[in-house]
């Protein structure tokens, strides 16, 4: 079945888009072999060494298929001339009502209460939940997604308190409060709800004294990257009762895990189901009940899909004539356009 983004992308360059399969790495790089151009998603690999073996195979623009762009070598791209895009907002709402849909399921059990009406069991028993009304939520990033986070909430009846290294005038303006440090933020909040991107400063943002910050009984819900979370950290906390319960749509982990249906895979050991890239800490993870996993699906719309489509598709076009196009904001290492 053709996606979204294959149809549109086929349509726009016609005989002139090669779909692999493969994950990208040094050994599959060579498959770019005579394109001036790939196009890459979010968990593939953009480190120095892939780079630099996209550039020997002439390889002169990456359009990433997404906003973040943590995986990718900015300066390895610039020292071998290569160009590097992305879509920077494809559909902030996407993301914000998965974050939102992540802290209702939580909160009110929805996974374990369905679990139990396909049994037949319409026992009530451990379904307690709480009235979000009232309730203080913590946006750490209130950019696109965060600012689209806290207004439903702001709807709800919830105080949004938020921690920004640069304070939002139009979040201040919907009624969200800032706070001078993380630390201040996270004892004061039910929820606390990531949405910054993942560098250098932000790895493992909520670390082992971070967790212990948030308030007793408290929820995390992350949306944004899997390793601005430690995850051992997470599941002592979670062990510990430091906090209540998680809503994750990305691990720190994830690359080569999510996007794929490991389901079938063995390790060829009779009787055995396990394959060899099972990830036992985070099956871990997912096994708890008050943990609620979903594998990086906070973006996928159709209006997400079609606008990424659309931008990915304006961008190879301003490569291909080396002339800018639109306001997309979307070249990442001052790499020229054109050829
Ligand atoms: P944005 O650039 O509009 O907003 C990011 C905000 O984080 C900015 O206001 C920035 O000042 C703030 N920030 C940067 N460093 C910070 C720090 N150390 N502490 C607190 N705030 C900090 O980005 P947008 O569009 O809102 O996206 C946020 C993140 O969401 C992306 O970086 C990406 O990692 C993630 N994302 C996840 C998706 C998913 O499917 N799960 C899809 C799209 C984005």
């Amino acid at each position: 079945m053709k996606t979204t983004q294959t149809r549109v992308l086929e349509a726009s360059f016609p005989g002139r888009v090669r779909c692999v399969e493969a994950a990208l790495d040094v050994a599959t790089a060579p498959l770019a072999a005579g394109s001036n151009a790939v196009c890459l998603f979010v968990n593939d690999d953009g480190g120095a060494d892939v780079v630099n073996a996209l550039a020997d195979q002439g390889v002169r623009f990456i359009a990433m298929r997404c906003a973040g762009f943590d995986r990718i070598d900015l300066d390895a791209c610039a020292a071998r001339g290569i160009a590097v895009a992305r879509v920077p907002a494809y559909s902030p709402y996407a993301v914000a009502e998965h974050a939102i849909a992540l802290m209702l399921a939580l909160n009110r059990q929805l996974i374990k209460s369905n679990a139990r009406v396909l049994q037949g069991n319409y026992s009530l028993s451990g379904l307690v939940g709480f009235d979000m009304h009232g309730k203080t939520v913590g946006v750490v990033g209130t950019g696109k997604i965060g600012r689209c986070v806290a207004a439903p909430l702001i709807g709800m009846g919830c105080k949004v308190l938020a921690y920004d290294l640069y304070p939002s005038d139009e979040a201040i303006a919907m009624g969200v409060e800032y706070v001078d440090t993380i630390e201040e933020l996270l004892p004061l909040c039910h929820i606390v709800t990531l949405h910054c991107p993942l560098n250098e400063s932000t790895t493992h943002l909520m670390d082992e004294r971070r967790l212990r910050l948030m308030r007793p009984g408290s929820m995390l819900v992350n949306t944004s990257r899997g390793a601005l979370v430690d995850s051992a950290a997470l599941a002592k906390a979670l062990d510990e009762r430091v906090i209540a319960c998680v809503g994750m749509d990305v691990y720190e982990k994830e690359a080569g895990v999510f996007f794929k249906d490991s389901s079938e895979k063995t390790d060829d050991v009779s009787g055995s189901s396990v394959g060899a890239d099972w990830d036992f800490e985070l099956a871990s993870l997912a096994s708890r009940p008050n943990v609620l996993v979903t594998g990086h699906q906070a973006f996928l719309t159709a209006e997400a899909l079609e606008n990424i489509a659309t931008t990915t598709v304006e961008n190879l076009l301003e490569f291909e004539s080396g002339v800018k196009r639109g306001e997309g904001g979307a070249y990442l290492n001052g790499v020229g356009l054109g050829h």
